[in-house]
């Protein structure tokens, strides 16, 4: 192996898969069908610290590296994404953009409580109008002296309906397009913040994802996150490390499909033999193998660049468009190797296939990936000393 994990990282590793085998897998087919939210296990994964794994102790958090918590999502990701992107959110995007950007007012006042579950913070960006495009931002946040005024819809919001937090970016001034946008934390208690209908999705179906509506929604001052217009590149900048945990995510998803089809085409025979040693199946298996494989270097990679202290937003989205993509394909050949049966849901393939689906299209489509990977190659020197 080129990576080589720390006792505390085999550790958290270990804890992950205790906990998902224990308290994840059952009930997680169930879950799905009936869109159940896991509060329990979300709760108990909060006592457990995986809701604040990366924050410093004196928030309250677990002051781990981000390979651990890669390490952390993919374990939970081989049977319940819905749960794994609670953790993801949470971690990632909301304890992370508070940790990194926020004043140690509001670190003391909001992360200490989402560092161990005991809030839950989502992420507010996308709008109707506004996903991949997210420069078009229509929610308005009107400087009003000591306060602002939040108007706006958000949609598609993991962890809507269950939230306490909510990072809301908003347009505070059109002039200046994305320079104008800033970013807000703010209480879902708060008059004027409505919760709208659960959305009936595809995959991921036990996480709970919603339409947010904010209607004059008086948002102090001091809730601001970083300078006046530093909204968008707080919700770049933010993105940037959550599209690793996705990554892991996808991954963890590969690689629990890849251990159901194994298993399965040792139990199953056709032609007199398992089915692994006809080569159409046991090649699909070897293709897998090596996909994951590759996927899971270009996550751990990122992963590490960031622990390093490096630039890690190519080599995130490198990671996350590569590992969704092995996700859907490994999901997909998982059904195919347990024909009839992988497309019932006993058999949870299905399930895998569902929600690897959605790895291609949030924290950043593949498609969006592949604009900043395109990107940074076009504007970097990098082609100064090639010798054509
Ligand atoms: N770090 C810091 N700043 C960044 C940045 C980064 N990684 N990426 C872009 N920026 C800055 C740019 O420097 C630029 O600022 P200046 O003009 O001041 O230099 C500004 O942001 C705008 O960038 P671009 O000119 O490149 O803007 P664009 O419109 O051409 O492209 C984009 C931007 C990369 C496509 C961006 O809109 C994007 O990432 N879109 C996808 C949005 C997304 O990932 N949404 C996910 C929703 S959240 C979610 O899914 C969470 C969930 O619940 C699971």
């Amino acid at each position: 192996m080129i990576y080589e994990l720390t006792e505390e990282q085999l550790a958290v590793q270990e804890a992950a898969r205790e906990f998902t085998q224990k308290e994840l897998l059952p009930g997680v087919i169930e879950r799905d069908r009936d869109m159940k939210y896991p509060a329990e296990q979300v709760k108990m994964m909060g006592e457990l610290g995986f809701l604040g794994m990366m924050v410093d102790p004196k928030y309250g958090g677990g002051g781990m590296d981000t390979m651990s918590y890669v390490l952390a999502m993919e374990e939970l990701s081989k049977v319940d994404s819905s749960a794994s992107v609670i953790v993801s959110v949470n971690n990632s995007l909301v304890c992370w953009g508070v940790e990194a950007f926020g004043t140690e007012e509001q670190k003391q006042k909001y992360l200490t409580k989402l560092a161990t579950g005991e809030y839950i913070g989502a992420f507010c960006l996308s709008e109707p109008g506004a996903g991949s495009d997210a420069t078009s931002q229509k929610t308005t946040a009107i400087d009003m002296g000591d306060h602002y005024l939040l108007n706006g819809t958000k949609n598609w919001i993991t962890n809507g309906g269950t939230s306490q937090i909510h990072l809301v970016m908003a347009q505070s001034d059109v002039e200046k397009g994305h320079r104008g946008v800033n970013a807000f934390i703010v209480e879902t208690s708060w008059d004027g913040v409505e919760i709208g209908a659960k959305e009936d999705k595809m995959g991921i179906r036990a996480s709970d994802t919603h339409t947010i509506m904010y209607t004059d929604v008086k948002v102090p001052k001091e809730n601001r996150i970083g300078e006046d217009g530093f909204g968008f590149k707080f919700a770049m900048k933010t993105l940037a490390g959550g599209r690793i945990g996705i990554a892991a995510q996808a991954l963890g998803i590969a690689a629990g499909s890849l251990e159901l089809a194994v298993k399965y085409a040792q139990e199953r025979e056709t032609f007199g033999v398992p089915i692994y040693k006809h080569q159409a199946v046991g090649f699909k298996l070897a293709d897998m193998e090596t996909e994951i494989e590759a996927a899971r270097l270009l996550v751990y990679r990122a992963a590490q660049l960031k622990d390093k202290g490096l630039d890690y937003t190519v080599a995130g989205s490198m990671a996350k468009y590569y590992a969704a993509e092995v996700a859907m394909k490994a999901a997909t050949e998982a059904v195919q190797v347990h024909g009839g049966y992988g497309y019932v849901k006993e058999y949870h393939v299905e399930r895998l296939m569902r929600d690897a689906k959605i790895t291609q299209i949030y924290e950043g489509t593949s498609e969006i990936q592949q604009l900043v990977i395109s990107r940074n190659l076009l504007k970097k020197d990098l082609y100064e000393s090639v010798m054509f």
